[in-house]
């Protein structure tokens, strides 16, 4: 790394240059205004910085970042702060500021007929799916954070969600992008093209690098044909074995029709219940495993339902699936999806693990993790569910009170590395969606080869020669 720049301006003289350049309403220092982005949405990191500062344009971002790097002073990037390994927090180990994109909010273009649409960096996801929605297509990026998250912090951790199965994670919804480089100047890769074989692919660089290569500030996303017709169903399975099983078979049976497969654990549907008493349990009976799953297609309704109703008694007859309810409204079909969105807040205290592993691992993940575990901490829980669609599991681990709980949370390490000897063992990721933040920074070093970091570094050395960019995340 290049030595960094000394600071020329004392520092309430860099203070007065940032509300120079963004106005002084938007350079935020007082306690009570920057305390929520200091902090994560789990309260697990926590951190200060010099200020919060808000620009309302990348040209002011551009101004900032080289404010910044003419000072030496860091610069952490937030969006919508839901993020969860403390990648938008500062650390501390160096002078920052966290750099809000929430003001760059504005949807620049929709272009139906090229399926595409140009927005910034701070646009909500829940917003852009309106939009897209509003002008007759599909923006299919889906998570449980929608209504807070905004795109900039989806890109820059390329996150994953509930349609992964049929569209892919964040990266693949992506055509062009907006960046403010380190050093303060501003790539415009905002191609709205699906084929440009002119050399590296840049934005790739900047996609899931968590902030640590540049800003993101605007984007060119991929639209999708709306679906015209879809059916949500809750199925029960005996084993995850079985969920696997039924996975393939619905795949084989509906193709792309299947848009989402969620696992959820019937310890987290209890976890549910308990949190939200009025949410009743789809079936009758209880059975270990369930799965969320839902079909799309375009065409009428009446012949997806029909389709999905006979691969659902085929899977009966083969006794891959338990027991099936199907939603008969739009109504029935949110209630299904509000249980699986609250599972993150009905067990909000745990040791959380969000890994993946081939989809045909996932019942060892599970079986033999949870084994190990149990020999080391009898009597833990396994809160665990997740886009097994993806073999992605959220393998979140807790005692059966919270006090115990807490307990285990101080062994976290010991916890994380039975979790991880299992993922290593069937070849999988300790990191399947959520980035790796200041949370798996130790971690991932010694689970990835020394030349994979090292051209990591030698990437990060390039495009930010004096680690001003969220430094103390990734790597
Ligand atoms: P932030 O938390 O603000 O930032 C995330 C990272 O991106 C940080 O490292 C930050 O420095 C960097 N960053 C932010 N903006 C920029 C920018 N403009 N340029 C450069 N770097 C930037 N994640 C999933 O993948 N799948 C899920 O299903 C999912 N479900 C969730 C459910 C809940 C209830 C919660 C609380 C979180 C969930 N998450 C999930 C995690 C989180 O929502 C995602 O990681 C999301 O993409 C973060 O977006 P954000 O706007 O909150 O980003
Ligand atoms: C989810 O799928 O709900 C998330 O990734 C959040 C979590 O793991 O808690
Ligand atoms: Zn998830």
């Amino acid at each position: 790394m290049a030595s960094v720049p000394q600071p020329d301006l004392a520092p309430q003289a860099f203070i007065q240059a940032l509300a120079s350049v963004v106005g002084a309403q938007y350079v935020l220092t007082a306690k009570d205004d920057v305390a929520p982005y200091y902090t994560d949405w789990r309260h697990v990191f926590a951190g200060t910085g010099i200020a919060v500062v808000r620009p309302g344009s990348t040209e002011e971002v551009a101004k900032v970042v080289a404010l910044c790097a003419t000072e030496g002073i860091a610069i952490v990037p937030q969006a919508g702060n839901t993020g969860l390994v403390g990648g938008s927090i500062p650390t501390g180990m160096r002078k920052e500021i966290v750099l809000s994109v929430s003001r760059l909010n504005r949807i620049r273009s929709v272009d139906p007929l090229n399926d595409t649409m140009t927005v910034e960096a701070g646009c909500v996801l829940q917003t852009l799916q309106e939009a897209a929605d509003a002008a007759g297509r599909l923006f299919p990026l889906s998570l449980a954070a929608e209504g807070s998250c905004q795109i900039g912090g989806n890109l820059s951790t390329n996150a994953g969600g509930v349609g992964v199965l049929r569209y892919g994670n964040t990266r693949d919804l992506v055509l062009g992008l907006e960046v403010v480089l380190p050093d303060g100047r501003i790539w415009n890769g905002l191609k709205a093209l699906r084929k440009d074989n002119t050399g590296y692919d840049l934005k790739h660089l900047f996609i899931g690098a968590e902030g640590t290569m540049g800003i993101i500030t605007a984007a060119v996303l991929k639209l999708f044909p709306k679906p015209s017709s879809s059916t949500t169903a809750w199925i029960a399975v005996e084993s995850p074995q079985k969920a696997v099983e039924l996975l393939a078979a619905l795949r084989g049976l509906m193709g792309d029709r299947l848009t989402a497969f969620e696992l959820i654990s019937r310890v987290c549907l209890d976890a549910v219940i308990h949190c939200k008493p009025s949410i009743p349990d789809p079936l009758p009976g209880r059975h270990p495993w369930y799965i969320l799953a839902e079909l799309t297609d375009g065409g009428k309704q009446e012949d997806l339902a029909a389709r999905a109703e006979a691969a659902f008694i085929e899977c009966t007859e083969r006794g891959t699936l338990l027991d099936v309810a199907l939603a008969q409204s739009e109504g029935q079909a949110k209630a299904l999806w509000s249980i699986r969105e609250t599972i993150p807040e009905a067990q909000f205290t745990n040791v959380k693990h969000d890994v993946s592993v081939p989809i045909s691992s996932i019942p060892r993940m599970i079986e033999e993790g949870l084994a190990d575990l149990q020999k080391a901490f009898p009597g833990l829980v396994g809160y665990i569910f997740g886009h097994i669609g993806d073999g992605n599991l959220h393998y979140n681990i807790g005692m059966a009170d919270e006090e115990a709980t807490r307990a285990l949370m101080d062994k976290r390490k010991a916890v994380n590395e039975i979790v991880y000897a299992v993922v290593a063992k069937l070849g999988g990721s300790i990191s399947a969606e959520h980035g790796v933040g200041q949370q798996k920074r130790e971690a991932i070093k010694l689970r990835k080869s020394p030349v994979e970091m090292e051209l990591m570094q030698r990437v990060k050395d390039a495009l930010d020669p004096h680690g001003l960019m969220n430094p103390g995340k990734v790597l």
